[in-house]
């Protein structure tokens, strides 16, 4: 059984997942309309995996035993001024979410729930991975600047994420 507080915690942990596949969709949503398939298709998939991240976090709530209470899903940004732009917003939101695991993992700890300390885990690797990922991103689009053939290129090898 989950205790009242690590219910709450998982709870509002879905929701930031919910918002995070939200935020992924709507930069899917900009680049399509911006002539970017390969970066609409790439955070497409991002979407889809946020929305795997939440269920994962739904599912385990109802397997304690727990209540899953879905909450609204605060509005998200619109557009975004380049890709760069885009990733370093990304990084940024990744680091927020790894900020959140930590402190689930934290009071987890706090209230002697090891199993959710053990579910947290997957988590705890997965969030290196998310902003090692923004990182490269970051990385390859500030050596591109504003070269379009650079960026053309990069929008082709992200129509292949699948
Ligand atoms: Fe679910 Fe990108 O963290």
């Amino acid at each position: 059984m989950l205790s009242k507080k690590v219910e709450a915690a998982l709870n509002a942990q879905i929701n930031a997942e919910f918002w995070s596949a939200y935020l992924y969709l709507s930069m899917s949503a900009h680049f399509a309309a911006d002539g970017k398939p390969g970066l609409a298709n790439w955070f497409k998939i991002q979407f889809d995996e946020e929305q795997e991240h939440a269920l994962r976090f739904f599912n385990y709530v109802i397997e304690r035993g727990g209540k899953v209470e879905l909450k609204p899903i605060e509005k998200v940004d619109l557009s975004w001024n380049s890709p760069l732009h885009a990733f370093e917003e990304t990084l940024k939101h990744e680091k927020v979410v790894t900020a959140l695991i930590n402190d689930l993992v934290a009071l987890a700890r706090e209230e002697k729930d090891y199993a959710t300390e053990s579910m947290l885990q997957w988590f705890v690797n997965e969030q290196v991975e998310e902003e090692s990922t923004a990182q490269s991103y970051i990385d390859a689009l500030n050596m591109i600047k504003d070269n379009g053939f650079g960026i053309y290129t990069l929008d082709k090898e992200m129509q292949g994420r699948k």
